[in-house]
């Protein structure tokens, strides 16, 4: 049994990349091991953001972790607004961090590019990140393959920290599945799929209807050849399709490029966005059972106090360790 943690920006809506990258394995491993799962709205805020939609997206995402199999009997699920020390100890750590590192972060990289007016808090967001993850003494961290960086990044803080003061944090290890650890966009499939991309055809949302995720598959952007076969350098759009194919039908990709050897582009498309409708389908009606109910403030009430509990004895300990107290010291004068 492992502690686990792992969060979702609400930046927009969750996306089929989202799914098959984390939520999926959130799931899967909240059986045997000791989980948290957050939504990450402060990681949002790095972006310009409408108040309202922030909102919206916020509790959206709380109701899909849930639609998709999160049991708050088994993992504590909760909004990192709610729980102070995030913050607090995002502060602590950033103050850790050294300008040099957190500019080599691709991600920093990617979204500042060309932009004038670079807000500070995209530069220091993998500070946040790691006082997320560090705060419940993680072991794992269940995460798509972009977010590997940050995940050493969290590493190397911890181990300068417990250099500098103390042994105080537990070191994190990435978890990244084999495949779905990036599920590319449909309209540009070197590019990986985001919820925050302007055009929506490069993305499948989990609320996205049917008829709409069958006309985005239908037009995803492939290649010439008509053959359909896995090869993620010359035939990256066939190859993403192979793969949300596989991963929402639980047939290996092998076994799927044999089935469709004599097919052409278009049955195998259609294939494809059945079989997504028919993985979001049970995911989107229990989503609407949930969205507006009081059993989702419930559970989230419920995970705030689990969550709160554990970080806040948790930032007394870190606190204690930096010297942030008024506590006459023993030690040194
Ligand atoms: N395309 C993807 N394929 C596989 N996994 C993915 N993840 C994100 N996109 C893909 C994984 O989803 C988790 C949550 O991600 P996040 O929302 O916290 O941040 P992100 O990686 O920046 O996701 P987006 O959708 O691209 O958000 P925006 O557009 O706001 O930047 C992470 O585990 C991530 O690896």
């Amino acid at each position: 049994m492992a502690t686990i943690f792992s969060g979702i920006k609400p930046t927009g809506v969750v996306t089929l990349g989202n799914y098959l990258g984390a939520m999926k394995q959130f799931v899967d491993l909240q059986d045997d091991n000791n989980a948290y799962y957050c939504i990450v709205d402060l990681h949002s805020i790095t972006v310009q953001l409408d108040r309202v939609e922030l909102m919206n997206n916020t509790r959206k995402l709380a109701a899909l972790y849930l639609a998709s199999g999160l049991d708050p009997e088994k993992a504590t699920i909760f909004v990192q607004s709610e729980v102070k020390a995030h913050a607090q100890l995002g502060w602590m750590l950033t103050c850790i961090a050294g300008m040099g590192e957190l500019g080599r972060m691709t991600q920093y990289k990617d979204k500042s590019q060309g932009s004038e007016n670079v807000g500070a808090g995209l530069f220091v967001y993998p500070t946040l990140m790691a006082s997320d993850i560090l705060l419940y003494n993680t072991e794992l961290v269940p995460v798509g393959d972009d977010q590997k960086q940050h995940i050493e990044l969290t590493r190397d803080l911890a181990e300068r920290f417990n250099k500098r003061y103390y042994e105080t944090f537990t070191i994190p290890e990435p978890l990244i599945q084999k495949e779905g650890a990036r599920i590319m966009s449909l309209t540009n499939p070197v590019k990986k799929m985001s919820k925050s991309d302007t055009n929506a055809k490069g993305y499948i949302s989990m609320l996205d209807e049917p008829n709409v995720i069958r006309k985005k598959i239908k037009s995803a952007v492939t290649d010439s050849s008509g053959v359909i076969s896995f090869d993620r350098e010359n035939k990256p759009g066939i190859s993403n399709l192979l793969e949300i194919y596989s991963l929402s039908t639980g047939t290996p990709i092998d076994d799927l490029v044999k089935q469709y050897e004599n097919s052409n582009y278009g049955t195998f498309k259609q294939d494809v966005a059945e079989a997504v409708v028919a993985l979001l389908e049970p995911i989107q009606a229990r989503y609407h059972e949930l969205i507006d109910s009081p059993e989702l403030d419930e559970i989230l009430d419920a995970g705030r106090a689990k969550a709160e509990a554990v970080a806040n004895k948790n930032l007394a300990k870190i606190e204690k360790a930096m010297g942030l107290s008024r506590k006459r010291a023993k030690v040194k004068k």
